[in-house]
């Protein structure tokens, strides 16, 4: 066991937070084992469109059973509600959500909404509030406008309270789809051995290489599909990327719901962050090593689950896809950002500067703004905005084949990406990497709608 003094200043609050990690090996014999549905939080309010839970934030130590090679890593770590991933909280349109949180970690903490415009003071950043201490409780109650697939985490100490289990899946269900329900399925990966404090690039990338990823905190399960084709995917892990292939799948959905064509899932970059709702009929998801210092895809690919259905085949044409193209860009830029950094330094910036010591861009409610993002840096930054959401214009000066409403959108080596905002949503929003080793070393900043 280690005992960690730890001094976060994510959020740019300065906390002493002591607590202790164990992670060892344990040898154990298994074979695949089946998916099981997650638990789902239980509406407490009988009125139709009000969706209450009470969530509470708690140590729990995590049993990672890698029946493939063998072992179980035990974790000493966080969960919401005693379960890994926390509860998936499952609402329609248009849903007033009221979560009563309560604080019984012995660090501050708060909830975000990763996707999800709720108003600033329910957005859970800590940066210009005050975090839920230890003992506390605070309710998050907003409206959910948008339909698909979310998730939740801590957003202070991030890096730290994520990776240790807190984080659950938030679907807003369109009861108009197809198939609105979908099955709710959280990747996250296990690096092992780990330290916190090990921030160089080169190694976490290599540890995470190596780690194990879960399904929904199992080893490649075997899911049996019986009433859906549609699988909603999120990656909760702070770090690695997940190449994605599988060969009788359609991919649909983007962060912000469904996309204006449906294409197959020959590759799919799902970024830390990212979501992406699938049709298949079966087979394997595999994911390829990745490594987010960009480059050719090298190594074996690994299956992360595999499929099975007693269904019909899915059938496209019952989606309406918009078929829309792409919001002509008209040249105007309305604000910059650079991202920059060196993995052999771990300092990480946006427009020169590291978070909180930070410019704020402003910018009028009710405007359509363009922004211009320019990675100068020889990493990938998955580039992540609160409070509102964004088309993709153009990368590299090249509109893409589909329209796809984002919040969170990868940004490769040296490219230069070009989005469309609606400033819908008054508030101060923090803008950041969704690799969250570089948010905390700075690469964080705050958009205005004022
Ligand atoms: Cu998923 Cu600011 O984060
Ligand atoms: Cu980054």
């Amino acid at each position: 066991m280690i005992l960690l003094l730890l001094s976060c200043t994510f959020d740019g609050l300065d906390q002493s937070v002591e607590y202790s990690e164990t992670r060892q090996a344990i040898a154990l014999a298994s074979e695949q084992p089946i998916f099981q549905e997650h638990p789902e939080a239980e509406d407490l309010n009988p009125e139709p469109n009000i969706f209450q839970m009470d969530l509470i934030a708690a140590r729990k130590q995590h049993e990672i059973v890698d029946w493939m090679r063998d072992e179980t890593i035990v974790v000493d770590g966080y969960a919401y509600n005693d379960l890994l991933p926390g509860p998936t909280i499952r609402v329609k349109i248009g849903d007033r959500v009221i979560i009563a949180f309560q604080n019984d970690l012995d660090a501050p903490t708060t909830i975000h909404w990763h996707g999800l415009q709720v108003p600033e003071d329910m957005d859970g950043v800590p940066w210009n509030r005050d975090p839920v201490m230890p003992g506390e409780s605070y309710n998050y109650e907003f409206t959910v406008q948008t339909a698909g697939t979310f998730w939740y985490h801590p957003h202070f100490d991030t890096e730290h309270q994520a990776n240790h289990g807190l984080y659950g899946a938030f679907i807003v269900e369109d009861p108009a789809d197809p198939e609105p329900r979908g099955i709710s399925i959280i990747l996250d990966d296990w690096p092992f051995p780990y330290q916190d404090d090990d921030l160089n690039e080169e190694h976490f990338n290599q540890k995470h290489l190596e780690g194990v990823w879960t399904v929904n905190g199992v080893v490649n399960p075997k899911i049996q599909l019986s009433d859906s084709h549609r699988l909603r995917l999120i990656n909760s892990s702070n770090t690695g990327f997940l190449d994605l292939a599988m060969e009788d799948a359609q991919w649909i959905g983007a962060d912000q719901g469904i996309r204006s064509q449906a294409t197959g899932l020959d590759e799919l970059l799902l970024v830390t962050g990212d979501r992406a709702d699938i049709l298949t009929n079966g087979g394997v998801l595999s994911a390829h090593p990745y490594s987010h210092l960009g480059g050719e895809r090298f190594g074996e690919s690994k299956a992360l689950f595999t499929v099975e259905s007693e269904l019909p085949a899915y059938s496209l044409s019952n989606w309406n896809f918009s078929q829309e193209t792409p919001t002509p860009d008209s040249g105007r830029t309305d604000g910059y950002y650079s991202f920059q950094g060196d993995p052999r330094t771990s300092r990480w910036l946006i427009n020169g500067e590291v978070f909180p010591e930070i410019t704020i861009q402003e910018f009028e409610f009710g405007t359509t703004q363009i922004l211009e993002i320019r990675n100068v840096s020889a990493t990938e930054h998955p580039f992540h905005l609160h409070g509102l959401k964004f088309e993709v214009l153009s990368v590299n000066g090249t509109a893409p084949d589909f329209k796809q409403i984002e919040d969170t959108f990868n940004i490769r080596p040296f490219q230069r990406v070009r989005i469309l905002i609606e400033m819908d949503n008054l508030g101060d929003w923090m803008t950041h990497c969704h690799i969250l080793p570089h948010a905390e070393n700075g690469m964080m900043t705050v958009l205005r709608v004022k």
